[in-house]
């Protein structure tokens, strides 16, 4: 059903009209504008727009519709333009005229806008929990191998010895900047456009802090052009979830390589991995390719809509049409990947005995050598240097650092006793790693309970956000 046509005397044509429906991808959208239409019909009814009579009709015919929609007894039909339309038919099949008169004072410049946002924040919420079910599986993960010595790396080179806890707890700090972005993003996004109209506001007296309280907005917006142009909220939110698969991706390389058999440090359980079709021995770890795969996506959703933003008049045009499917896209793929990779993560076993011994090759232990050199009074311009000199003679010989003979240490500097030789085990250097931050052990303790804190409050918060919108959730 079209929504204008007054003006118009040829009906539109079937290629324009293909390109200009929307409904196969916003019905999607269906709840929140029937959410949005009731608090528009509240604020007719109090500006007295609307009978007492007429604002029970429709409202009782909005929960009916809404049961139905949800049921799946009403869905639009190929004459539909888009999510608003059909709703509109929906209403009027049930009310006859008076189904047209929740457009008095609204257009679906405002409407749309606020159906998005109120998708967004519902949606961004339950990603919001499932990044918080991940980071509470990478905590328990860290306080299994919390006490496990592992290489660490750089440039993909062994570089010092870990614990591998601390390996694996840097992963849940990073989502935690993932959830701090999505708390901040609300402050933003919770901002109601309705009763701004096609893009100069209403003649009629309608109250949009009234609708905007209704719906769990934190207010309206103050300017009613900029409430039907802005589209920050959905550019922001497609950050922060390419933000979020840029972490689950780099979270999924180090699954690859730690499940190698070059590595042979983790075994994915069976659950989460995939055979091949061709070679019978092999067990791929398919989800953190794919979480590392998915990345691409959200990332390129990031990209469309701030090239559809790019150099758009500031006032609603039909461009803006296309902000939706990259937000449904990144919402859905988000919601599919990260309960997969938690699961993943809750069940991967890693082998310690693996881990340990590979721990001190590579010379890892030569910055202990420098640091050794320092705490004697040496400049760490020189200390690096008779380190250096130290994985030289060995390379030379192959052997390790603490094969040196008390000879060949002191050949290489008088300050290199016998003692030197108490720093060269993986043990002794995970432990000194006592700068805040740092690797030893009783540091991860207390960062574990720091994080674990952190998240129970973050859950708080959550579960305070969703009783702040329950008006946009509620049915
Ligand atoms: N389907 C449209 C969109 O998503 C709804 C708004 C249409 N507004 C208009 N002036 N044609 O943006």
């Amino acid at each position: 059903m079209a929504l204008w046509g007054g003006r118009f005397t040829g009906g539109t044509d079937d290629a324009a009209f293909a390109l200009s429906r929307s409904v196969e991808f916003d019905w999607r959208l269906a709840p929140y504008d029937l959410r949005s239409s009731r608090a528009h019909a509240k604020v007719l009814l109090k500006a007295g727009l609307l009978t007492e009579d007429q604002g029970v009709k429709i409202i009782g015919a909005l929960k009916e519709l809404s049961d139905e929609v949800l049921s799946g007894a009403f869905i639009p039909n190929a004459s539909d333009e888009d999510v608003h339309s059909a709703l509109e038919r929906g209403l009027t099949e049930k009310l006859g005229e008076l189904g047209g008169s929740l457009r008095a004072g609204r257009s679906r410049n405002d409407q749309v806008s606020t159906d998005l946002r109120l998708y967004a924040i519902d949606h961004l919420l339950m990603i919001e929990a499932l990044v918080s079910d991940l980071q509470v599986a990478l905590i328990a993960k860290a306080d299994e191998y919390k006490d496990a010595p592992a290489p660490g790396f750089t440039h993909l080179q062994h570089a010092q010895p870990l614990l591998f806890g601390h390996e694996l707890i840097k992963h849940a700090h990073a989502l935690a900047r993932d959830i701090d972005r999505i708390h901040d993003w609300f402050a933003r996004a919770a901002i109601s456009p309705l009763g701004s109209g096609a893009l100069a506001g209403s003649s009629l007296e309608l109250d949009p802090q009234s609708s905007a309280k209704e719906l769990g907005f934190h207010s309206s917006f103050e300017n009613s052009i900029d409430a039907v142009s802005d589209r920050d909220f959905v550019a922001e939110a497609l950050f922060l979830l390419a933000m979020v698969g840029s972490h689950l991706s780099r979270m999924g390389e180090e699954w690859c390589l730690w499940s190698s058999s070059e590595f042979g440090w983790a075994v994915i359980d069976d659950g989460f991995a995939t055979g091949s079709s061709i070679m019978p021995q092999k067990r791929n770890p398919d989800v953190a390719e794919l979480a590392r795969g998915k990345a691409s996506r959200l990332i390129g959703n990031l990209t469309t809509v701030l090239t559809m933003l790019k150099g758009l008049p500031f006032a609603y045009n039909r461009d803006l049409q296309e902000d939706k499917e990259p937000l449904f896209d990144s919402i859905e793929t988000l919601a599919l990947v990260l309960p997969a990779f938690t699961g993943m993560v809750s069940t991967t076993k890693f082998n310690r005995e693996v881990m340990a011994a590979s721990a001190p090759t590579g010379f890892s232990l030569a910055t202990e050598v420098a640091d050794f050199l320092v705490r004697a009074g040496i400049p760490f311009a020189n200390a690096h240097e008779a380190a250096g000199q130290c994985v030289h003679t060995c390379e030379a010989a192959g052997i390790q650092l603490h094969e040196l003979s008390d000879t060949q240490f002191a050949a290489i500097h008088p300050l290199l006793t016998p003692e030197v030789r108490k720093v060269l085990t993986v043990e002794g250097a995970v432990a000194s790693r006592l700068t805040y931050g740092g690797t030893a052990l009783p540091n991860l303790v207390s960062q574990i309970a720091n994080l674990h804190s952190q998240v129970d409050m973050n859950r708080m918060k959550i579960a305070d956000k969703k009783r702040t919108f329950s008006g946009m959730m509620a049915q």
